[in-house]
């Protein structure tokens, strides 16, 4: 048997209780991994609530990336004792997970398993976006909103390291000061005023690129602070209500609205996915994309885990330390 979060009925994130479960079955072509640390990401809350594009079959354990140890192999690519992070779709938060050999990558030498577990969708969601789809360039004005949050304050961190200057936009002096810390060096809490105005008073000649993980009511006055032909990447929406813009104002910028979305980016731009990952690998290996982690938890709080991140209180990266003793 094993410990594993089990989602047995939909709701919110206080559904998930920690049992004691027969561990998967190993198939070919996977691995089975003892999980270290699994990382939370915001879709965990919606599939465990039933409110995701895809719907999980209860009962599952929630979970959608890990580090950990190769325990069995059921293909060649991988041995036992390979160190590995990956994400899957559910069953990350538990002692064990079974995922294919194609989902997971070695962890570099250095990194540890906090980090590696953190880093497989927030980071690469940003990279793709900023690398790819937005093709930021050095010295381009870049403006990201949910700043503070796991998508926006890697998109920070990744903005910097691409040479951009980052306009951080969050709501809260905590989430704020993280971005600064990882490069921003204009900061706008959303909540202390009219962003509208902030943004146009920050950025007098306009920004190059809008990063949107949040939509509502931030993506409006986000958009209008583009200069001409400027691009506008819309990433998530963890407002909860996907904003309705004006095509005029596309019209009157000469902007591109452009969007992100992984499975679909993966399977349409495999050279753009390869080249990206394997760029960001190496700013993971050289300590210069080391995910932020804001708060760890261990197994047994599992629901405090994804709760902390549905109420939208993260600050970076929220980890579930499966190894934690006494928890
Ligand atoms: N397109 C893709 O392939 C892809 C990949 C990964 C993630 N996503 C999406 O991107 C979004 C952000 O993901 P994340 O991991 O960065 O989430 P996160 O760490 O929870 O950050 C989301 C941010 O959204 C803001 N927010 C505003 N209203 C909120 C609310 N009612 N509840 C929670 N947060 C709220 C918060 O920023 P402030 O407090 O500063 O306002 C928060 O920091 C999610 O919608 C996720 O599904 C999409």
């Amino acid at each position: 048997m094993m410990r594993a979060a089990v989602c047995r009925e939909y709701g919110p994130p206080e559904a998930i209780r920690v049992e004691d479960i027969p561990p998967p079955a190993l198939v070919p072509g996977h691995v089975r991994v003892r999980v270290g640390v699994a990382s939370v990401n915001f879709p965990d809350v919606l599939i465990v609530a039933n409110k995701y594009q895809v719907s999980v079959p209860t009962p599952f354990v929630p979970g959608s990336e890990f580090a950990g140890t190769v325990t069995e192999a059921g293909d060649g690519a991988f041995a036992a004792g390979d160190r590995v992070m990956g994400t899957m779709m559910v069953g990350a938060c538990a002692e064990e997970a079974v995922v294919p050999a194609t989902s997971v990558t070695r962890v570099p030498p250095g990194v540890d398993d906090r980090s590696a577990a953190a880093f497989g969708v927030a980071h690469r969601t940003a990279y793709h976006v900023l690398r790819s789809v937005a093709a930021v360039q050095p010295g381009e004005e870049l403006v990201v909103l949910g700043a503070g949050g796991g998508v926006g304050l890697a998109a920070v961190q990744l903005g910097t390291v691409l040479g951009a200057a980052v306009t951080a936009v969050a709501s809260s002096a905590g989430k704020l000061e993280a971005a600064a810390g990882h490069g921003a060096t204009r900061l706008i809490n959303h909540r202390s005023g009219n962003l509208r105005q902030a943004l146009r008073e920050a950025l007098p000649d306009g920004a190059d690129v809008v990063v949107d993980p949040v939509g509502g009511d931030l993506a409006e006055p986000a958009l209008r602070a583009l200069r001409w032909g400027g691009r506008f990447v819309t990433v998530g929406y963890a407002s909860g209500a996907i904003p309705r813009i004006p095509l005029n104002l596309v019209l009157l910028k000469g902007c591109r609205i452009l969007g992100f979305e992984f499975r679909g980016f993966t399977a349409h731009a495999p050279d753009e996915v390869r080249r990206d990952e394997t760029e960001l690998l190496d700013l993971l290996a050289s300590g210069r994309a080391l995910p932020h982690i804001g708060a760890a938890f261990g197994l047994a709080e599992a629901a405090a885990a994804l709760r902390h991140v549905a109420d939208g209180q993260a600050i970076g990266k929220v980890v579930i330390d499966v190894t934690a003793p006494g928890l």
